[in-house]
């Protein structure tokens, strides 16, 4: 069979550990996808800081690797742009994208799927949401016959981890978002994380999947855990609670009957006997609610390099399938027109 050939755009915590399995077990990766998964090319924006990896293989020409003979781009860089032009220009040439960038996905997700269907691209982003733990498919496509009331939890690994660290030893704030920082859990930029954008953007996914329609980044109600101090805390300790960060999407019926969404991120006292409770360290956990299905609950590691990797290469072996057989994976439906608006939108 044909390679399905594939270039890997950024390599740093979770790029590495992609590059790394790729290479390592390629036998595997043929074997699962039914033709040789072939890592074409790197790119990362200095070649020569990268001493690890084939020399061959790394660029710095971004838009030179994806015009190239590759039949997968996989986004690993994050932020709107370029990874928005770079990924748009994959998809209307028909090359297949997997990424993990939640920001971008949050705001531009319409784009990229359409994008996607014109062209009989796949679009993939299992790891954009909740690290290792599978979300993306379950709503997309294993729910999609079911009606869902919620989707609720914990998304952020790097403040359930300063969160829990305060919780149970009295830790500092910085020293444990160092820490965070340094387990590879942590964005670039931590303020992502501390003030709630990383989850507002999973929110937004989730929602949009959950509820077939396009929510925002900027449609989520958004409060970080800057302003949840040691006393707070304890306080909470006190009486039998214990504070979190949740996401919270879930429909809203209105008075005269119409439906709505609300998405909210904020950080939530919850009885310590709450199962959302002891969930520890940089675990998430997400409850589902749907009219047939009942309550899911979706527990795993959320973040770092090897968990991250993991939902990378299920999409990309997924691709691989796909390409191999002929055949695409899973459309959308809010382009459709179907589903429910926002809170407060007319
Ligand atoms: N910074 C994110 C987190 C990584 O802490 O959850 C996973 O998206």
């Amino acid at each position: 069979p044909t390679p399905v050939r594939v270039a890997l755009l950024g390599c740093g915590t979770v790029g590495s550990e992609v590059a790394r399995l790729l290479t390592e077990e390629a036998a595997e990766f043929t074997a699962r996808a039914g033709a040789p998964v072939e890592l074409a090319g790197i790119a990362v924006r200095r070649p020569d800081k990268h001493p690890e990896l084939p020399a061959d293989l790394l660029t710095s020409d971004v838009e030179g690797l994806i015009a190239s003979d590759v039949d997968v781009v996989v986004e690993l860089v994050g932020g709107i742009e370029p990874a928005r032009s770079w990924l748009l220009t994959a998809l209307r040439s028909g090359k297949s994208v997997v990424t993990a960038n939640k920001a971008l996905l949050a705001d531009c997700s319409r784009e990229l799927s359409e994008a996607a269907d014109a062209s009989g691209a796949d679009l993939y982003y299992e790891a954009a949401v909740a690290g290792a733990i599978p979300l993306v498919r379950p709503l997309r496509e294993s729910l999609a016959g079911d009606r869902i009331t919620r989707v609720m939890g914990i998304v952020n690994g790097t403040t359930n981890y300063i969160l829990s660290a305060m919780d149970s030893t009295g830790a500092g704030y910085v020293d444990t978002l160092e820490e965070a920082s340094n387990l590879g859990y942590a964005e670039a930029d931590p303020t992502a994380d501390v003030d709630g954008y990383d989850a507002a953007s999973k929110a937004a996914i989730l929602a949009s999947l959950a509820f077939h329609t396009r929510i925002a980044a900027s449609d989520v109600y958004r409060e970080g855990i800057g302003s949840v101090s040691a006393a707070d805390v304890a306080a909470a300790k006190m009486i039998g609670r214990t504070v979190k960060l949740l996401a919270i999407c879930e429909r809203v019926v209105g008075p005269d009957g119409s439906e709505s969404v609300s998405v909210r991120v904020h950080p939530v006292m919850i009885p310590r006997s709450h199962q959302l409770a002891g969930v520890g360290g940089a675990f998430n956990a997400v409850y589902v609610e749907a009219d047939g299905a009942g309550e899911l609950m979706f527990f795993g590691q959320g973040a770092g390099g090897a968990p991250t990797a993991s939902a990378v290469l299920g999409d990309l072996v997924d691709v691989a399938r796909n390409r191999a057989g002929g055949g695409r994976g899973p459309r959308e439906s809010a382009h459709a027109g179907l589903g429910v608006r926002p809170m407060g939108e007319t």
